[in-house]
């Protein structure tokens, strides 16, 4: 079997394989990045460790006999779909949400408007960014969006350079974070405290930062009389209880909004300001504007509105919902059809929403659907190993990924920091092991 993704989607998918299956099975974990774990280790924000550990359980998954790691190939440029359905009895598709969602105000394309996706990368040490992308040399910032990755977006950069000094942080991005001039944060909602997406365990920390004091104007912090699920009322508490706090002179302010929508990125050159709109709901509960507007002055803004999936080459997708039609994982054409031995599960299946062990559900529902479709496997398919060789594509395996982490642990260690610092670039990874091997 092949699964495409080594996120937690793609783990899980592996592991219910090994649970599931009738018989031994032979699982390739196939990435287009040298490292595995998607977003866990390119996610899930540098401070939240104990999250960050999740990686020890998706590990044993990859330890498990029969399951093997193969980084560094990308379906799409490495390697076909045709190619997986003529190596493989399946494949399952887990390449997640890697891109933003748009905004579409004007300005949005300005410098210094800047995707949430592209700044977690940023002080994730995604290799795709460079840790030079983005300095903090503004005084005030806004961050669009009051979802859980709007939340770690603030974190980050409320935070100070020592606070994050433990975590795994590239070296180069906290020193630009150790620069930073920014004294005033303005985290931004279009709809009311009731509609926030974020959980309040994450809402808590911002209110507990030592360096930032956290200020939310009293009428926005006002919600209708309501029976509100529990999350809410806890969030909505929190909330109000901010909204009486008096600021304490701390390094950084945290203005938490309610009721405004962006209309308008403003600058000539770069951000200058943000125009917002203030909003209400109408009869049927869209958001809508008031025709009273409020202009921030900011140098930039994190646009923190949701990630979205992206098109894989010759595997179906639906335009409009951003994913991979299919019923129960298994993948359909446009006829509504399942294409035989192709699946789908996670942030591709479903959308780029919920928490990690969402996915360990989802996964074995796709693996469900497989394992009743697929008995047996065919013992006379070509290897994909051999079509990789062929091809020269240079496959980091699951021991080339351990020299890594004994790279980034030994960093650490000299730097004084941490468990783990990342390394940055591909090329600082691949120096890690002598060459990358051909299974
Ligand atoms: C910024 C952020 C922070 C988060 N923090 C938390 C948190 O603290 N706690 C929590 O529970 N949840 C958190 N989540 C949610 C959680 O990360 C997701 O639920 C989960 O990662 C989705 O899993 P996935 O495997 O579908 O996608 P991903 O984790 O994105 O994995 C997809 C994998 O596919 C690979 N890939 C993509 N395209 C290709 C290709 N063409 N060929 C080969 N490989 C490819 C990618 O490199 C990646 O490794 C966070 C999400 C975000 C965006
Ligand atoms: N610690 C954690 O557990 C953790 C950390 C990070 C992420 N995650 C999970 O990862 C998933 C993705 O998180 P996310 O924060 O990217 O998405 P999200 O939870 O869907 O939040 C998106 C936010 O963007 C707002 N938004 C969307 N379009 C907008 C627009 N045009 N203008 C203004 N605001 C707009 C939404 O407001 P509306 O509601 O009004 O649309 C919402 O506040 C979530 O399930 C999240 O819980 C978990």
């Amino acid at each position: 079997m092949a699964v495409v993704g080594s996120g937690p989607a793609g783990i899980y998918t592996a592991e219910a394989l090994t649970k599931q299956a009738f018989g031994p099975v032979e699982i390739d974990v196939i990435d287009r990045l040298p490292t595995p774990y998607g977003l866990v280790r390119y996610g899930v924000a540098p401070d939240h460790t104990s999250i960050k550990s999740i990686a020890n359980y998706l590990k044993r998954v990859l330890e498990t006999p029969g399951v093997r790691f193969l980084g560094g190939v990308e379906l799409g440029t490495d390697v076909s779909a045709a190619d997986l359905l003529t190596c493989y009895d399946a494949v399952v598709y887990c390449t997640g949400a890697m891109v933003d969602r748009k905004l579409g105000i004007p300005g949005e394309d300005l410098p210094g408007s800047v995707a949430a996706t592209d700044f977690v990368n940023w002080y994730c040490g995604h290799p795709d960014m460079s840790p030079e992308a983005f300095s903090l040399d503004v005084p005030a910032v806004a961050v669009i969006g009051v979802g859980n990755v709007a939340v770690d977006v603030v974190r980050i950069v409320a935070k100070t350079a020592p606070e994050l000094r433990e975590t795994d942080v590239p070296e180069p991005v906290l020193q630009i974070l150790d620069k930073s001039e920014v004294r005033e944060i303005h985290m931004i909602g279009r709809r009311g405290p009731e509609h926030a997406k974020f959980t309040t365990k994450e809402l808590r920390e911002l209110g507990d930062l030592p360096g930032a004091d956290v200020v939310v104007p009293a009428d926005e912090a006002v919600v209708p009389e309501g029976d509100y699920p529990r999350q809410i009322k806890n969030n909505v508490t929190v909330i109000q209880e901010w909204a009486e706090r008096v600021p304490e002179g701390r390094p950084r302010r945290l203005n938490v909004r309610f009721w405004l929508r962006p209309v308008e990125i403003i600058g000539t050159d770069r951000v200058e300001a943000l125009r917002l709109e203030r909003t209400h709901l109408d009869e049927t509960g869209s958001v809508v504007g008031t025709g009273e507007y409020e202009t921030l002055p900011v140098g930039m803004v994190l646009r923190s509105v949701g990630y979205q999936s992206v098109p894989l080459p010759d595997v179906p997708f639906d335009n409009r919902a951003k994913v991979v039609p299919n019923r129960a994982g298994r993948v359909l054409d446009e006829t509504g059809q399942p294409i035989p031995g192709t699946y789908v599960a996670g942030w591709l299946k479903r959308g780029p929403t919920g928490v990690i062990g969402t996915n360990k559900s989802d996964a074995a529902e796709t693996v469900r659907s497989l394992v009743a479709d697929i008995p047996g496997g065919d013992p006379g398919k070509p290897r994909l190993d051999d079509l990789l060789k062929q091809r020269g594509t240079a496959v980091v395996v699951y021991e080339n990924w351990l020299a890594i982490e004994a790279a980034e642990a030994a960093l650490a260690r000299s730097l004084a920091r941490g468990e783990r610092v990342k390394l940055v670039g591909r090329e600082a990874m691949y120096a890690t092991f002598t060459k990358p091997a051909h299974p």
